[in-house]
């Protein structure tokens, strides 16, 4: 019943809920940061007026701020009600280069229209994040771009998961980039990019609280070993190696960020320029 669960979500979250949702990012305690990461998509992003695909954009937010730099985008989602919401706050603006339509992404029809397609925080709502991607392929022209900003290893264990999983039946679940990239790849992506989480970084340079992160080079296990197996070691070393001679930087914290990007991080696929695959 995931799906039913995601669509009645917003409903069932009770008072408030809405209203937070449609005032995002600003509505938020976290604001600071959710600009960090939508500053970093949209400096990732190919030049407006570039067609960018949202899915899961929720009431828009993301879509709408691209719309204002300058993109054409169409925001999808599941929820009717969501879908709603985002259709008045882009009249309230005046945006007509926003559109919104109520889709399931694991049923996406689109073909080779997109020159970029954005998951932000949504695609961890999957009952199957593979059939995402090869949507998301298919609906991207030969040579765009999916970026994947999704939470990493330990979301669907914390606390506020387990919470809206037992209250609302929704799904939540870890997508960490060696797991993306995987499926990137079994999808028919052709090169990969793994960045630092932006709000991890900037939490550690700008304000100093980093939370502890294990070193997974000191780590013999799964994750080390999928560290390897998806390439993502040797961009840790490129970076670590740019970074090591500013002895001002907070090298310790900094260099476990970066080596936890197996874990949790931005995720840049591209397909091929000229890729004929279809969607499975
Ligand atoms: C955590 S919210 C994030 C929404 C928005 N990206 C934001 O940042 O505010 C996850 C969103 O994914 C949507 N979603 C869940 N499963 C989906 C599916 N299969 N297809 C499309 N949207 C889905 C939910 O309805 C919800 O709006």
């Amino acid at each position: 019943m995931a799906k039913e669960d995601e669509i009645a979500y917003l409903s069932r979250a009770g008072a408030g809920s809405a209203e937070h949702a449609a005032a995002k990012p600003f509505s938020d305690p976290q604001c600071g940061m959710y600009l960090v990461r939508i500053g970093t998509l949209m400096a990732l992003l190919p030049p407006p007026p570039a067609r960018v695909l949202d899915l899961g954009c929720g009431t828009g937010w993301t879509s709408l701020f691209f719309a204002r730099a300058g993109y054409e985008v169409v925001g999808a989602d599941i929820a009717p009600d969501m879908i709603r919401l985002a259709n008045e706050l882009r009249d309230r603006e005046g945006l007509a280069n926003a559109s919104f339509v109520v889709s399931d992404y694991e049923a996406l029809t689109f073909h080779n229209e997109f020159d970029a397609v954005v998951f932000f925080h949504s695609l961890h709502h999957a009952d199957d994040e593979g059939l995402a991607l090869r949507k998301a392929f298919a609906a991207l022209k030969p040579g765009g771009v999916l970026l994947a900003d999704e939470p990493g290893v330990g979301h669907a264990a914390s606390e506020n998961s387990l919470e809206a999983v037992a209250k609302f039946g929704v799904t939540e679940k870890d997508l960490p980039p060696a797991h993306l990239v995987e499926l990137g790849r079994a999808a028919g992506f052709e090169a990969f990019r793994v960045f630092p989480c932006a709000e991890s970084l900037a939490k550690v340079v700008y304000t100093g609280r980093a939370e502890p992160l294990p070193d997974p080079f000191a780590d013999t296990g799964p994750a080390a070993e999928r560290l390897h197996r998806t390439g993502l070691r040797r961009t840790c070393d490129r970076v670590l190696s740019r970074l090591r001679p500013t002895p001002a930087w907070r090298l310790t914290n900094v260099d476990h960020l970066l080596l936890h990007i197996h874990a949790d991080g931005l995720v840049l696929m591209r397909k091929g320029a000229h890729s004929a695959r279809a969607a499975a």
